[in-house]
This record gives C-alpha cells, structure tokens and sequence, in this order.
C-alpha cells in the first residue's frame, strides 16, 4: 500500500546501514571497494547492481532521488550539482545540431541565458514567446521542434502558463515537454500529472528551504533517464555531492509543513499589501485580480510563497524608492535567493533580471518599480510589522 505523501517525505527511499541508525547516513565517499575482480567486472559490465563511483551514484544521492521521485510522482529523479545543471544535462542531453526550441520567454536570468547565449552557439534554433498567449504557442509550434521549455509560475512576474494545453499542443507537434516547477515545487503542483515529459528544480530554493546548499533535480521516465540523462551525467559529471543531498534530504522532510505556513503567511501579507495606497499591482497567482486566476486555481494546491509588486510613486523616483523601502527593512532580508525559512526581498530589475535589455524588461513587466519578496517561517504579524515600518519611513515621513 502506497503511504500517504507526509509519511513518504520523511521515511521514503531509507536503506539503514549495519548500524541501524535513525537518520540517513552520510555517504562521504567518491569510489567503493570490490570483493574480487569478477565482481568489478560484473559492476561494469551492468551484471551486478551495485555502487561503482559517486559521480555514476552514491547511496545517499539515490535516498534523496527516490524521496523526490516519490512526491513528484515521477518514475526516476537525477539529483544534479545545481538547477543550472540540470536544466544543462536535460538540454544538452537530448538536443542536436539543427534542432528547435521553443520557449516562453518569461524565465530565471541564466535559462535564458543558456536558451539565448549558449544553444545557438551549437546551432540549436531557439524561439521566445509570450507562454501566456496559447495563440503564440500554436503558431510556434507549426514548425517542427524537438523541445519546448517554460517556467509556471514564472520569475519574478509569476506568469501562469497552462501546463496542459501547451504539453497537448507541443506532443502534436513531436516536443518534449520540459517545465521548470522550482516557485510551485512538487507539493503545490505536478506537470506530470498535467502532460510534461521533464520536470526540473533548482533545489536550493525550497527542498533545501534553510540556505545551506546548492543543488538540483531532474525528473521524468525511466526510458527517458536511461536513454538521455544517465549516460550524461555519468560522463560530464554534473552530480550533486553526497553531503548537499543529505541536507536536501533533510529539507524534503520538513517541506509540505513551510510550503503550508509560508503559503498562510504570504496570503496575509498579499492582504495587507491590498491596503496599501502606495502598492500598485501585485502578482501572485492566487490573487483574484490575476488574469490567470482561474488557471492557476486549476493547476496549483496554492499561490506559493513568493509574490511580487510595484510601488506607486513618480515614475522618476522608482528605483530611488524601491531601494530605500529595501534598506528600511530590519528584519527581511535583501537576498537575490528565494524559497528560504528567512523571508528575502529583491529588486529584480538591478539584480536577478538585471542582464536583460530594456524590451525584454519591459515585455515582462520587470520595471524599476517591482519588488519581489519570498516569504519566509517568521512569525507574519513580524513581517507585515517590518513592511509596514519601511512603507511609514520611506512614503509617510515617519520615523
Ligand atoms: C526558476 C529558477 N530556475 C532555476 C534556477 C537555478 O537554480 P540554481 O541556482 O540552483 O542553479 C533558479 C535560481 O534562482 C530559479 O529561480
């Protein structure tokens, strides 16, 4: 009988070693011994099932792969070094020469950089749009093309795109559906369920959710590991380490409970923000004046634990004002990371989305003006206290 998925978060993918310890061991070993050479023989020759090296495989990255498989609902995890990485290996794994991409453009700064600066350089075609248009999606995908990515929730704007529509669209037309769930994570919303082929996470974000370390995930068939992802990782190395998959393992046990508070949190703080006369649009994708509402509503448990809004002052005065409400606060954080217990605020045009032109800025609606603010575990009356006195001192005059 399959648990229930909080009992899998904390038990799911344990194998005790002889010491019968409690928490999962560590790992901390690039290579393992063998009996005899028959059995390395074996190893290599795939006739026995065993460890062979940490950059193929290692015992504590395959407890965290088979817990997050497990949530996701998917067949096969790669743990990756990063979520850089993964989306690196699920690209370069599967695309060649002459191939096409097609993409929404509203994306994290460094997948756009690798889909724009990088893929063309090994003559890969890659083609931006607007996700939310399924209009635009139909007419990209006319022409034959191998892969199609996008990111829903998106980074910072929180664009919706509908997961099901595009995956039927983009199957039609031969693609392999590639979604980056990183703002939603697997407890919030599951593309797989939905129709796409590949899931990946930056885990550092919410599987880690303390700040401590860098990794990442891709998720999907087994067919589709075997023959793409596996063969990849093992030669160019990509791999997580033993010890960032035991904190991310960690992590995992302890996600559906933040994901619950910090989404109770972010609500309150939206309703809060609401009041506020110098707040002029906030995007968060539960937010009934969204016009993605509805889709949003059918594709995520919750909104999430990120939101982001502008502030409403003289044209002139935004960047000058959304850096002081920033340097006002006392107790969040200016952090370009997210996804953490400690609520982090940042100013996306000068940081995170800093490396995109003017047009493209403007196209996502990532102005001088926006902020975007992670919700953390503090206490949220401590939170909306912290916004509330950077609001006073920066627009009302207050001390
Ligand atoms: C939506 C999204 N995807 C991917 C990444 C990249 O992840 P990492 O920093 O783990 O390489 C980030 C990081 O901020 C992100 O926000």
């Amino acid at each position: 009988m399959k648990r229930k998925k909080n009992t899998r978060l904390v038990h799911q993918g344990i194998n005790r070693s002889i010491f019968s310890e409690t928490s999962e061991p560590i790992f901390m070993t690039s290579g393992f011994v063998y009996e005899n050479a028959k059995e390395a023989e074996y190893a290599f020759q795939d006739k026995k099932k065993r460890f062979i090296y940490s950059r193929y495989g290692n015992p504590t990255i395959s407890v965290f792969e088979e817990r997050l498989a497990s949530i996701e609902g998917a067949e096969k995890c790669w743990a990756t070094s990063s979520g850089m990485s993964a989306l690196f290996t699920i690209l370069m794994s599967y695309l060649k020469k002459g191939d096409r991409v097609v993409a929404a453009r509203a994306l994290f700064g460094s997948c756009h950089y690798i889909l724009t600066n990088i893929l063309p350089n090994f003559g890969i075609e890659v083609v931006l749009i607007d996700g939310q248009d399924l209009n635009l999606w139909e007419k990209a995908l006319k022409k034959k093309t191998k892969l199609v990515f996008f990111e829903t929730p998106s980074n910072p704007c929180l664009e919706i795109i509908d997961i099901k529509k595009v995956s039927e669209m983009s199957h039609r037309s031969g693609a392999l559906v590639v979604v980056d769930n990183v703002f939603a994570t697997p407890i919030l919303q599951k593309p797989i369920e939905m129709g796409a082929d590949v899931v990946m996470y930056s885990a550092t974000k919410h599987i880690d959710g303390h700040g401590r370390v860098v990794g990442g995930a891709i998720l999907s068939n087994n067919k589709f590991c075997e023959k793409y992802i596996q063969p990849f990782i093992r030669n160019t190395g990509p791999s997580l380490s033993p010890f960032n998959a035991w904190v991310l393992l960690k992590g995992l046990e302890t996600l559906d409970l933040r994901m619950n508070y910090q989404v109770k949190s972010a609500k309150e703080i939206i309703n809060y923000l609401t009041e506020q006369e110098f707040v002029s649009d906030i995007f968060y994708p539960f937010n009934k004046k969204n016009k993605s509402y509805n889709l949003a509503k059918s594709q995520m448990l919750a909104g999430g634990t990120i939101l982001s809004f502008t502030i409403n002052c003289k044209s002139s005065l935004h960047k000058k004002k959304a850096f002081d409400l920033l340097d006002n606060l006392k107790l969040i954080k200016i952090s370009n990371n997210l996804g953490d217990n400690k609520s982090l605020i940042t100013h996306p045009y000068t940081t995170t989305h800093h490396r995109l032109n003017e047009k493209e800025k403007r196209s996502l609606r990532i102005t001088k003006n926006l902020i975007r603010l992670s919700v953390g575990l503090e206490d949220t009356s401590d939170l909306i206290k912290d916004i509330d006195n950077s609001f006073n001192r920066v627009f009302r005059g207050k001390k």
